[in-house]
């Protein structure tokens, strides 16, 4: 049998926070999962990705801790002129061991498109990094059924570039319609779509048939037991509720395996 596919509950902060909630947040956090007895060793890996200008002060606060610290985007070139932009190495530099890659406000907001995307995964998981590549259909290509279409695309370009590194590959399906709008998917269709990805990653390259697949659009502690007992939800990328304590501990906890 092979091993159980590893789980991950990923905290992105989007633009939010400050150095004050940053500590507050972040001290929080390291004591709920330093916490926690027997279940302490099944738990889920725990990532948050505070915006990157935070990232020397959040990766100094968890220091020590089984927190990893993530990034939100990374620049597909090692160095030059590219203003505004984050290297792989500099990430690297700063403890940073998780990456999120077109994240669909990435895409829509500064047109990333399958190629760029493809491009920072190359860049991402070439530096060792776990790669979150995040993919999802908006509502009107949902509402026009081409919802496995698009997800199909977007996971087709980065195929080349994840079968090299296959290790550090996560997906995130984050359907565009269940973000920040309160509306999650029903725990159906977020597996169908799973199921989905599970099927077309191992089309791609056999190596990735033991790719983690994480759920985010509007995950709360209240929803996440739910999408946690579906067979390929692996774990959760959570925007609104990473930022309160209690909320993105309880998520954690609904991933923990029982004993
Ligand atoms: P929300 O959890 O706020 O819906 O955001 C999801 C998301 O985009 C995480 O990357």
């Amino acid at each position: 049998m092979s091993a159980p596919r590893a789980r991950w509950v990923i905290g992105n902060w989007k633009m939010n926070g400050n150095r004050s909630a940053n500590a507050a947040l972040v001290k929080a956090l390291v004591a709920g999962v330093s916490a926690g007895g027997a279940a302490h060793d099944r738990r889920p890996r725990v990532a948050v990705c505070p915006p990157v200008i935070y990232a020397a002060q959040v990766g100094e606060l968890i220091a020590g801790t089984t927190i990893r610290l993530g990034a939100q985007d990374v620049c597909a070139h090692p160095e030059g002129a590219y203003t505004g932009q984050i290297s792989t190495t500099m990430l690297g530099e700063f403890g940073v061991s998780v990456v999120l890659v077109g994240h669909s406000e990435r895409r829509s907001m500064n047109g990333e498109r399958d190629e760029d995307v493809a491009a920072k995964v190359r860049a991402a998981l070439g530096a060792g990094l776990n790669t979150v590549v995040c993919v999802g259909e908006t509502l009107a290509e949902r509402d026009r059924g081409e919802a496995e279409h698009v997800v199909g695309r977007q996971i087709d370009a980065v195929i080349p570039a994840l079968a090299a590194h296959p290790g550090g590959v996560l997906i995130a399906y984050e359907p565009v319609w269940a973000i920040g709008t309160g509306r999650t998917a029903t725990v159906e269709v977020a597996q169908g779509m799973h199921q989905f990805i599970r099927e077309r990653l191992a089309a791609g390259s056999a190596a990735l048939h033991a790719t983690p697949i994480l759920y985010g659009g509007s995950v709360k502690a209240a929803n996440a037991a739910a999408l946690a007992r579906a067979p390929d939800i692996d774990g959760a990328l959570v925007g609104g509720a990473s930022l309160v304590a209690n909320e993105f501990l309880g998520i954690v906890d609904a991933f923990t395996p029982q004993a």
